[in-house]
């Protein structure tokens, strides 16, 4: 039995997808949810950069006394998440595999697309993840720069983002896929117009579903699951704006937000002399 909270991170609003579905299938479980909205997007931003930016929040949630950590970005994973695993002697899982994953087991014609930020492709994880599955596999990649933008905006429906979509997809599309890897957190809130574009013959892989499963598969083997009768304190931190990120993160959440702390960012003051671990 654990009863710390998990530390759930990402650059803005997009994880709490994925805190959606670990709230689901892990109802009795505390979480600390980081957003770092005031340096978000991540995505255009170089890898070292953002190997700095994952440390010193894994820090952060350190600090905060978490047991188990998510990150729960795509872009963040592609760039840190090896190296956070061989630093720290918590638990660490990103959100790369898990979709790599789901994608393999449901493609039927072994052609996979994937979407994502530039970090995220460029980094070719989900080509590397899928074909440590299936070499066979064919994988087709193509970032969306300005997608994650429209959905922190708020903006998810419309001719615009049909528009963008459907530039983004045309050579997936063309070259066949059958199933489509959402490889951003924030992609999920799209869904409705990129199966419309897509049609009916892709299936929608989000990482959401198979990274809270691998979390609970791996809290309940490890022993470390939250056994207290009290309801679980679910606690929501941003480094930007707290109204906004509160009134933006029902869409993402899907349940409402009380209330938001705001932390200050460098996050490097708030954690000196901590032991890793
Ligand atoms: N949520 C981030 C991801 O999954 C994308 C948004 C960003 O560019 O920061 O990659």
């Amino acid at each position: 039995m654990d009863n710390r909270p998990i530390g759930i991170f990402d650059s803005g609003l997009g994880g709490l997808t994925v805190v959606r579905e670990i709230i689901d299938q892990l109802p009795n479980e505390e979480i600390i949810y980081f957003g770092d909205t005031a340096r978000f997007p991540y995505g255009p931003r170089p890898i070292s950069e953002l190997k700095t930016f994952v440390f010193e929040i894994i820090d952060y949630l350190l600090v905060n006394d978490v047991k188990f950590i998510v990150i729960a970005c795509n872009s963040a994973s592609a760039a840190a998440l090896e190296d956070a695993q061989q630093y720290y002697n918590i638990p660490i899982i990103g959100v790369i595999e898990p979709g790599a994953r789901a994608a393999v087991r449901a493609t039927h014609c072994r052609r996979i697309g994937v979407i994502g930020t530039q970090a995220t492709i460029a980094s070719g994880s989900y080509m590397s993840a899928i074909k440590a599955i299936d070499a066979g596999i064919q994988v087709y990649s193509q970032a969306c720069p300005d997608l994650a933008d429209f959905v922190e905006k708020n903006e998810t429906t419309g001719p615009r983002i049909e528009r963008s979509v459907r530039w983004y997809l045309d050579s997936l599309l063309r070259a066949g896929i059958d199933s489509l890897i959402l490889g951003c957190t924030h992609y999920p809130l799209l869904s409705e117009t990129i199966s419309k574009v897509a049609g009916d013959w892709v299936q929608l892989i989000s990482s959401a579903k198979e990274t809270a499963r691998e979390l609970k598969e791996t809290l309940t083997r490890k022993g470390s699951l939250r056994k207290d009768n009290k309801p679980p304190i679910l606690r929501f931190i941003s480094s930007g704006d707290k109204e906004i990120f509160r009134k933006l993160g029902v869409r993402f959440l899907g349940q409402e937000i009380k209330s938001v702390e705001r932390v200050r960012l460098p996050l490097r003051e708030r954690v000196v002399g901590i032991e890793k671990g």
